[in-house]
């Protein structure tokens, strides 16, 4: 519990990305979320609270990449549960997941923010393997494979066969229907979202996704999970972004759409909402950090699947900046000119 304090509420190293979203978090408390009758009224929050843990003994993380490892460590290093089975296909992949996890939790220890025996417990703890098998007893199953609906539905038909009928699947997913993964598992009652933030171990809100046939328990024993191994949970339905993509990414859209009608150059964009709105990033500088190739891969995604919403398009600059291959920082080119991470001045 020590270890999972220490590494959630550190704000040192963050990335300038995560740090917008972090800010979000500060407003939405869970302790205001469930205090207040207008949210009790909203139809996906749950008016009770009938558990005292999510009774998650032992749990599986299947995906160990950028965010998999992330939720494997602070699972880990949380000390709730005895076991935490860290499953990946392919050796090379498991081994470098492992090896993320040790460097992570090395510099926590340098730090002084983990003990050793606590660093050496949550390793203890964790089991390494390439074998489906050893998830078949498992409490919890949390997907972070990479973000492909075929390969995810593949995944959810193997792990439905596989674990106990009781074992409740959750994932990590951005923009896919949790309800159409849901149906696949063969368990759409025992099936939640748990969108975590990148980095994982800094960053403290989860959204936790319901669909209209989660099971309430399950949906309760989700939550209080989010909270045990230390961060804040947030609830909302299956909609696409669920709540923090789904306000950030339009508003991302719509600071370009004054770009396409020249209404405002993207410097002045960027302190009018520094300033006028108190976010630490402008909006066109977090899409350049983003990757404009992601900022269009999600609308595009959107715009398919919901034709006739409005606030889903792809503005004209963004358009003619993917197709010149500008994606922003990662390409040194994109609202702005970028060295590594040092961001120049704009290019518009
Ligand atoms: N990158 C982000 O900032 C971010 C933020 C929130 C949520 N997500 C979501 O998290 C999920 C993972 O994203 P990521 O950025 O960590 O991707 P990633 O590519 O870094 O990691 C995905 C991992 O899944 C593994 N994998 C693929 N198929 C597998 C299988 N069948 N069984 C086990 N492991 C398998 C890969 O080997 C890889 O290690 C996606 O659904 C994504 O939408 C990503």
């Amino acid at each position: 519990m020590f270890a999972s304090k220490l590494i959630s509420n550190s704000t040192a190293a963050g990335r300038k990305s995560s740090a917008f979203v972090a800010t979000y978090d500060v407003a939405v408390g869970r302790n205001s979320y469930f205090s207040t009758p207008t949210t009790r009224r909203n139809s996906t929050t749950p008016t009770t609270t009938t558990i005292d843990s999510s009774g998650f003994d032992k749990i599986g993380c299947v995906g160990l990449g950028l965010m998999g490892h992330g939720i494997c460590q602070v699972a880990a290093t949380s000390g709730v549960h005895s076991k935490i089975i860290a499953f990946e296909q392919e050796q090379r992949f498991l081994d470098s997941g492992n090896d993320r996890i040790l460097k992570s939790i090395d510099k926590l220890v340098e730090k002084g923010k983990l003990t050793l025996d606590d660093a050496n417990d949550a390793m203890g703890r964790t089991e390494f393997t390439t074998d489906m098998d050893a998830l078949r007893d498992v409490d919890l199953v949390v997907e972070a494979v990479i973000e492909n609906i075929d390969l995810k539905k593949d995944l959810y038909t193997s792990l439905g066969e596989i674990c106990k009928p009781e074992t409740i699947f959750a994932s990590n997913t951005s923009s896919l229907s949790i309800g159409e993964m849901a149906a696949f598992s063969g368990r759409p009652d025992r099936f939640l979202g748990v969108h975590f933030f990148n980095p994982v171990q800094l960053m403290k809100v989860v959204e936790v996704i319901k669909t209209d046939d989660t099971d309430p328990i399950v949906l309760e024993k989700g939550l209080k999970w989010v909270e045990e191994i230390g961060k804040v949970s947030v609830l909302c339905g299956d909609t696409p972004g669920f709540i923090v993509n789904r306000i950030l990414v339009p508003m991302l859209m719509q600071s370009m759409s004054l770009i396409d009608r020249k209404d405002a150059s993207v410097k002045d964009i960027d302190v009018a909402m520094k300033l006028g709105c108190g976010h630490p990033m402008g909006p066109l500088h977090l899409a350049d950090y983003i990757g404009l190739d992601t900022c269009y891969f999600i609308v595009s995604g959107w715009m398919e699947k919901y034709p006739d919403e409005s606030d889903f398009f792809i503005p004209a600059c963004l358009q003619a900046n993917i197709e010149a291959g500008n994606l922003g920082r990662k390409t040194g080119k994109g609202f702005y000119h970028w060295e590594g991470e040092k961001r120049g001045d704009p290019v518009y």
